[in-house]
């Protein structure tokens, strides 16, 4: 067989070798090819090895519940590998030694973290949400209240990314709020990644992100960039950033320090992450936080979870804590 000798070390190659020469299945090979290879490092093949990869997954499943599965492995050396460069290690291997064997995990634990949790989010996502937010639970939790005071509702986005999801229930309800004049409130947004918290904090967005919003809220509730490097952007109106606060809070802690008398909890896409035992204690930890008559709200792909549990369900990923 020809074949170019600049490709000698290519990893390539001797898939290729390993298909032409052997009656090897390709699953068999696309697995031979993940197991660790004592020479990868020497060739400047830059993967993790299987131990690595194996002690990071285990590491993050231990410290946030993110479930890591060899289908993964990829998606996890990309993203490392951008932090291996920021800090001038020559490779996976030696960054994890740093982790490992030096101590570096000290230090680099919250960037791990960064790396490997998935922050995708969107404002208005799965909208139907809102709508019955607006039309059911608004009015069952008013309907609770004493009669004739302005009651502050609290609104919890457990695992609020960016803050798109906060800033979504912010808009909808400070529209309600301020036609009926009916209630106050405030929302407060967690997640475990430092680096999409402090996102969060700044209430900026690329203009392309807020196209879901409705244009009466884009005119309302947000402000154009004004520097000629910021024109795209846009972020939140003052009005709206003081009745937001984010929070670092990891969901698998033992203990959460927030209220125990909040109204509605959107804890939407992240228990997919997790392993089914986990998923369950997280809800039953929330739902602990949540006052009698209160929500959660789980994500589409989620809303079997809470079927099992003693809550009441009010539309598809919507259950009522009946205390
Ligand atoms: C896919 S985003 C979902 C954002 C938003 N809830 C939504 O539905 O658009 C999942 C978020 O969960 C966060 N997350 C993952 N594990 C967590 C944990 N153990 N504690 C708190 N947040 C976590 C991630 O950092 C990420 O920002």
């Amino acid at each position: 067989m020809l074949r170019d000798p600049s490709l000698s070390h290519s990893p390539y190659v001797s898939l290729m070798e390993l298909l032409a020469s052997s009656r090897l299945s390709g699953v068999v090979v696309s697995q031979a090819l993940l197991l660790e290879d004592p020479a990868e490092e020497a060739l400047g093949y830059d993967r993790l090895s299987e131990a690595n990869f194996r002690r990071i997954a285990s590491l993050i499943s231990g410290k946030v519940g993110i479930k890591l599965p060899n289908a993964k492995r990829l998606m996890v050396e990309g993203r490392l590998r951008k932090r291996m460069r920021t800090l001038g290690h020559p490779s996976l291997t030696a960054y994890c030694r740093f982790l490992f064997d030096q101590n570096g995990l000290a230090t680099e634990l919250v960037h791990v973290i960064d790396a490997v949790t998935t922050n995708k989010t969107d404002f208005f996502r799965e909208p139907e949400h809102f709508k019955v937010l607006e039309n059911k639970l608004l009015p069952s939790l008013l309907a609770r209240r004493p009669r004739g005071g302005r009651p502050r509702l609290k609104f919890w986005s457990a695992a609020s990314s960016n803050g798109a999801e906060a800033y979504t229930i912010a808009m909808v309800m400070a529209n309600l709020a301020e036609q009926t004049k009916a209630f106050d409130f405030a929302v407060l947004g967690t997640d475990i990644s430092t680096r999409i918290l402090a996102a969060a904090d700044l209430a900026v967005y690329p203009a392309e992100m807020v196209v879901p919003v409705p244009p009466e809220f884009q005119e309302r509730y947000l402000m154009r960039g004004r520097s000629p490097s910021h024109t795209r952007d846009v972020r939140m109106v003052p009005e709206l950033r003081r009745r937001v606060q984010f929070r670092k809070l990891n969901l698998m802690d033992d203990r959460y320090s927030i209220d125990r008398d909040v109204d509605v909890i959107f804890l939407r896409n992240v228990l997919i992450y997790f392993e089914k035992a986990t998923q369950e204690a997280v809800v039953r930890r929330l739902m602990g936080h949540l006052r009698p008559g209160g929500f959660i709200i789980l994500g589409h792909s989620e809303s079997m979870i809470g079927t099992n549990m003693s809550l009441r369900q009010w539309a598809p990923g919507v259950f009522q804590y009946d205390a």
